[in-house]
């Protein structure tokens, strides 16, 4: 990489590729509008790390992201002070980056961290846009163009519990689901690379197993599985091969399930 290069060299970067499903573009646009935080309910491999990071770009904004994790804590979000060559200094997290920058600061899944980790957000989620922090005596105002955007799977997680009331109905939410079949083929083809007939294939299974009576599985197949299928597709494994790998195997480990799996798989598929 040359040293004197400038961003104004740098091409500019495609848009991600995101098929609207609902209305979420247009609700997302006008809570962009008025600095309103953003929840984004739906299950893991739908879509919505995607659909943020299509409409950062629309709107030309960054995009920070920090993903939950268990052994989050406040501090991983807003920064802390690291010993460097003898000497402590403040480092910023991601949080405190995306509210001085005026980004869009995306929290996934944040709601698997600790509860002392979503109290941070509460005074940037209202009318207030501040981010107080302690370590530093001080209390940041968001930039213009700070958006906070947190995802929530209501499958498993309880978000809604771990957030205040009042801060809950800050939150604009917006319920992405998987998309309609039509929608869900165009992806699946688009992003694995493969021909109609076998993202459409893919689909039917998908939905197959999502609409599954009294179904065993914690996950159904997400958009995310089919993709991962279409993928082995398209470098040359037959479909049945590539849904055993990516779908059958990853959705469980228990044998009586993975057997009845191969029987809907039996059933839906027609390519070998
Ligand atoms: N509506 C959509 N438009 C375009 N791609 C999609 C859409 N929904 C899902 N995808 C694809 O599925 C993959 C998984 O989605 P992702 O956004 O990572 O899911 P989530 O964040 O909900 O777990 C994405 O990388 C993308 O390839
Ligand atoms: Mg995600």
């Amino acid at each position: 990489m040359s040293s004197n290069s400038s961003t104004a060299l740098l091409p500019a970067v495609d848009a991600p590729f995101y098929r609207a499903v609902g209305d979420e573009v247009e609700v997302f646009r006008a809570a962009a509008r008025r600095g309103l935080p953003v929840l984004l309910k739906g299950p893991t491999g739908c879509g919505k790390t995607r659909f943020v990071e299509a409409m950062a770009h629309e709107l030309g904004r960054e995009l920070i992201t920090a993903a939950g994790h268990e052994d989050m804590t406040s501090a991983d979000l807003v920064g802390r002070f690291l010993l460097k060559g003898g000497e402590t200094v403040w480092v910023d997290g991601p949080l405190t980056r995306a509210v001085r920058e005026g980004a869009i600061c995306y929290l996934d899944e944040v709601v698997e961290a600790r509860q002392d980790t979503t109290v941070v957000i509460h005074p940037l989620a209202d009318h207030r846009r501040e981010l107080p922090i302690d370590r530093l005596a001080t209390t940041l105002r968001a930039a213009p163009g700070f958006q906070l955007v947190i995802s929530y799977n209501p499958g498993y997680q309880s978000v809604l519990k771990s957030l205040k009331e009042s801060t809950r109905q800050r939150f604009i939410a917006i319920e992405l689901g998987f998309p309609p079949a039509e929608t869900e083929i165009d992806v699946v083809a688009h992003e694995a690379g493969i021909d109609i007939g076998a993202a459409s294939e893919l689909v039917t299974l998908g939905n197959a197993i999502r609409t599954l009576d009294g179904s065993p599985l914690r996950e159904v197949a997400s958009t995310r599985l089919l993709i991962l299928a279409g993928g082995l597709i398209g470098e040359g494994l037959s479909l049945r091969a590539a849904v055993q790998s990516a779908i059958v195997q990853t959705l469980s480990d228990d044998a009586d399930v993975v057997r009845a799996l191969g029987e809907l798989v039996d059933a839906v598929v027609s390519r070998p």
